[in-house]
């Protein structure tokens, strides 16, 4: 397995910048592996986790199709680094305390700062999946939302707890959680921040597959297999097309189908 330094079209950030702030990344010929790995913690996240990921995704190397997001130790995440909310902080990236005297414009710019860590794992070249087990609490869950799929644990335990703490997940989990699981089941989920096991998840679109949690890293495997089994274009066109589909009407989806089959059809042909 490669070095977890990345090399693509922006800066690379190394294997001990990623360990300082609590992760590795493994890039594995066409598999990238991103692990929270601050098991003490329960792979709390902070601002510098945010910038870290969006420095992932700007600089993975173009041949990576699949990124796997997984958690060491018990949990996936337990969300926020709950010092956020002391006086203290979190040292080096102060606390909510100074966040709070942000002007609106630098509010703006440090939340869209924190979601460009989760925007990108959408890019129709890659396929992001979420291996998740234990709790995936707040920013946690939201993470898991933001990939493509989402291979869980039977142990897993999904839960929206920001307005519980006063907050809105702000961290790009709503839009997924309301298309899959539809506005009135995100509204009980998120304001009763209750826990959401397994077997529901599974039920609800949540979970594309519940294993025990010794297999997980073997069925993460098999799909990555899958996924690699298939044309690399062919699949960045019809992820396109796919997670454009909810915004159109059909007439639209029908016109961006044959859109992208022209360019693949003249592409199938040209090279052959
Ligand atoms: N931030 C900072 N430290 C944390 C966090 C967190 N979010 N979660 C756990 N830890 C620390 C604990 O303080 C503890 O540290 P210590 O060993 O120094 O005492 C260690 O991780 C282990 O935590 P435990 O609570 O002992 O582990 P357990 O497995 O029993 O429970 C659980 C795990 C359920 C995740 C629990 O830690 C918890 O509820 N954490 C807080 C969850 C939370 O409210 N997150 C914020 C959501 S909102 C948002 O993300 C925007």
């Amino acid at each position: 397995m490669a070095d977890a330094t990345l090399g693509g079209s922006t800066e690379a950030i190394s294997a001990t910048e990623l360990a300082e702030i609590g992760l590795r990344c493994e890039v594995d010929g066409e598999i990238a592996t991103i692990t929270l790995d601050r098991p003490e913690r329960r792979n709390a996240q902070t601002f510098a986790t945010w910038s870290a990921l969006a420095r992932i995704g700007e600089s993975l190397p173009g041949q990576v199709r699949v990124v796997v997001i997984r958690g060491e130790g018990p949990s996936f995440s337990a969300g926020i680094d709950l010092r956020m909310f002391t006086p203290e902080g979190v040292p080096g990236q102060g606390s909510f305390g100074t966040v709070a005297t942000l002007d609106d414009a630098a509010f703006e710019q440090a939340v869209a700062e924190a979601q460009r860590g989760f925007l990108w794992l959408r890019r129709p070249d890659i396929v992001s999946i979420a291996a998740v087990q234990g709790h995936a609490i707040g920013a946690g869950f939201q993470l898991a939302l933001s990939c493509d799929l989402r291979v869980v644990a039977e142990d897993v335990r999904f839960c929206m707890k920001e307005p519980a703490l006063g907050l809105v997940p702000d961290l790009t989990g709503t839009k997924p959680l309301v298309d899959i699981v539809g506005v009135s089941r995100a509204i009980e989920i998120c304001l009763t921040a209750r826990t959401v096991g397994a077997e529901e998840a599974y039920r609800l679109g949540l979970a594309e597959l519940v294993v025990p949690g010794e297999e997980l890293p073997a069925a993460v495997r098999d799909l990555v297999a899958a996924l690699l089994a298939t044309n690399r274009d062919a699949a960045t066109a019809t992820k396109r097309l796919l997670r454009a589909a909810p915004g159109r009407t059909l007439e639209e989806q029908a016109a961006a189908e044959r859109a992208e089959q022209a360019l693949r059809i003249r592409a199938l042909f040209a090279s052959s």
